[in-house]
């Protein structure tokens, strides 16, 4: 009996051959999967990666609340024409404190996973106000009651506990002062600038919406905005990995 023979055994009975593809396909499977269970962790660590501070995740939660997602995504490609247009391509640990991520899958807009420091503070305000006042042909929707809404946040120290609870590394400290630093962060002269530095490097401390009278969520979304993959310092790494 030669060895396409016994094959035929195979071909011959159903049940033998689901279980010799299964058997197949479980081996395949083992194969992709045990090797992660060894990794401590499939993203790498880069320097300069926080959480967000309380401002910014307020800030995150009015872009989710609006839709911004539908229109926008948060992940630049690593292909020449999106590195051209938009940066360095993303790296996995600058979306590892997003719950959820803002990834997206469309973009009716440009990609916003660096639009920080891209423009002016006053740029964003006019736009989210009435996009076609700096940019005639938008199609963006505005938002203008983001200026004249107040910045409502009933428990922004829950919003923080939640995010560590799934992994974010929020000190106890940060959690504590949370709606301070949420505070402060809008208001340059607020006792407790210093502070909030401390508890988050390089934060950006101003009044975002340019009214000082009052925190809005204005203010929350262009703090988020003008921060937005601006963590990673890429100077770092240029010699290395010339992608851009
Ligand atoms: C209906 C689709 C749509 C929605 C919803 C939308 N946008 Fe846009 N957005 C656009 C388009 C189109 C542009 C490009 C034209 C322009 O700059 O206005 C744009 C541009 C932008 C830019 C400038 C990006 C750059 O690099 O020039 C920012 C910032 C922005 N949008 C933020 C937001 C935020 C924040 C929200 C939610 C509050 C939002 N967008 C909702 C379509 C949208």
């Amino acid at each position: 009996m030669s060895m396409f023979n016994k094959h035929a055994v195979l071909e011959k009975n159903s049940i033998l051959l689901l279980v010799g593809i299964l058997i197949v396909i479980a081996i395949g499977g083992l194969v992709e999967i045990v090797p992660l269970f060894y990794l401590k962790s499939t993203i790498e660590k880069v320097q300069g990666m926080r959480p967000y501070t309380p401002l910014e995740l307020a800030g995150r939660n009015v872009y989710i609340r609006e839709g911004c997602y539908l229109c926008h995504s948060q992940m630049i490609r690593p292909m020449r024409d999106e590195i051209e247009r938009y940066g360095h391509y993303s790296l996995a640990a600058e979306s590892m404190y997003d719950h959820p991520f803002q990834w997206g899958s469309k973009r009716t807009g440009p990609d916003l996973a660096r639009v920080g420091n891209k423009y002016s503070d006053l740029w964003h305000v006019n736009h989210l106000i009435d996009p076609r006042s700096v940019v005639p042909e938008s199609v963006m929707p505005g938002y203008p009651f983001l200026a004249k809404a107040e910045l409502k946040v009933p428990d922004i120290s829950a919003d923080l506990k939640v995010n560590r609870f799934v992994g974010v590394p929020y000190t106890d400290e940060q959690i504590a002062n949370a709606k301070a630093d949420m505070m402060a962060q809008a208001n340059p002269d607020d006792d407790n600038v210093d502070a909030l530095e401390e508890r988050y490097p390089g934060v950006m401390i101003r009044d975002f919406d340019g009214n000082p009278d009052e925190v809005t969520e204005m203010d929350a979304m262009v703090a988020y905005l003008q921060m937005l993959g601006t963590l990673v310092d890429f100077s770092i790494y240029d010699d290395k990995a010339d992608l851009r």
